[in-house]
């Protein structure tokens, strides 16, 4: 289907069973992309592949995946792609845990280097030429304003967001001029379940400040992929966030960032 940008491809979501991703997935329905969507929770990705399907009269694929396990991400790349254009990619599946670094269960932090590093990585590097190959296409990897800097409680998160930070602005300088860009999204406390999940629910990052809903985030991360932009930090504050750190010696950072994570 023909979208806003011009781009008529399928568009794929990771982690859209909740949260930020299945508001991605509602953006590009309402603007009558093709979706793909994957994640582990099968059940609540096909009840809002029908609700898309038949509001937006959009073709809706589920495919239930384990973005922590390699080879299933190859098998993913594999069925999105095969017989088909896919033009739009958003890396949007990602994990932390809230905890001392060396009380931490390894295989925990395991599978959010998987998720957030290996899974993205694999994804990017097969969509770009397959984007070249059909003539253009766009690729969103979220990050978060943790990429800015250390996370004390958090170490191995903000080393994970630090990581897709770097990688996609090194891809979209190796892009630049080309007709496939890579943009890295960068939020801030957002209102998901990943609070919950990470074990953050009562840190002071998450009652310091209003908390943004997911539909403002993606829409503004949207917009910024569509636009073909490097970066997006969403929110003042954010964007105050991401860009102090750079004044700080990096041990006040860590030390003030600690704070912020109790
Ligand atoms: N919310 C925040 O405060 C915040 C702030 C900055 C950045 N972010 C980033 O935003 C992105 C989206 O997070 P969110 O806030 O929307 O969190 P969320 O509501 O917890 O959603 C996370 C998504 O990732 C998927 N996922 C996790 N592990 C997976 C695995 N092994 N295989 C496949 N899918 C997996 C989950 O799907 P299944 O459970 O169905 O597999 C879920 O759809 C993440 O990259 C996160 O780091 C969030």
């Amino acid at each position: 289907m023909s979208g806003k940008s011009g781009l008529r491809g399928w568009t794929l979501i990771t982690g859209a069973s909740e949260g930020l991703g299945r508001e991605f997935a509602i953006i590009a329905a309402a603007e009558g992309r093709d979706l793909i969507l994957a994640a582990r929770q099968t059940d609540k990705m096909e009840a809002l592949a029908e609700t898309l399907r038949v509001r937006h009269k959009i073709a809706v694929e589920v495919i239930p995946t384990d973005l922590a396990d390699e080879a299933s991400v190859e098998l993913l790349w594999r069925r999105a792609s095969s017989r088909r254009r896919v033009d739009i990619v958003v890396n949007n599946a990602g994990l932390g845990y809230n905890g001392p670094f060396a009380a931490e269960d390894f295989s925990r932090e395991q599978s959010s280097i998987n998720v957030n590093i290996t899974a993205l990585t694999i994804l990017m590097k097969r969509a770009i030429p397959h984007m070249q190959a059909a003539g253009g296409g766009r690729i969103m990897n979220i990050a978060s304003t943790a990429a800015f800097m250390p996370g004390p409680r958090m170490a191995v998160y903000h080393a994970t967001k630090s990581y897709v930070l770097s990688l996609t602005e090194s891809v979209a300088e190796e892009l630049r001029g080309s007709n496939v860009t890579v943009t890295v999204l960068c939020p801030g406390a957002t209102a998901t379940n990943f609070a919950r999940d990470a074990k953050m629910e009562g840190i002071a990052l998450f009652r310091a400040l209003p908390v943004p809903s997911a539909e403002s985030v993606a829409k503004s991360g949207w917009r910024a992929m569509l636009q073909g932009k490097r970066i997006r930090v969403t929110g003042l504050m954010n964007k105050i966030f991401a860009f102090a750190p750079r004044l700080a010696p990096r041990s006040l950072t860590a030390r003030i960032v600690a704070l912020f994570l109790k």
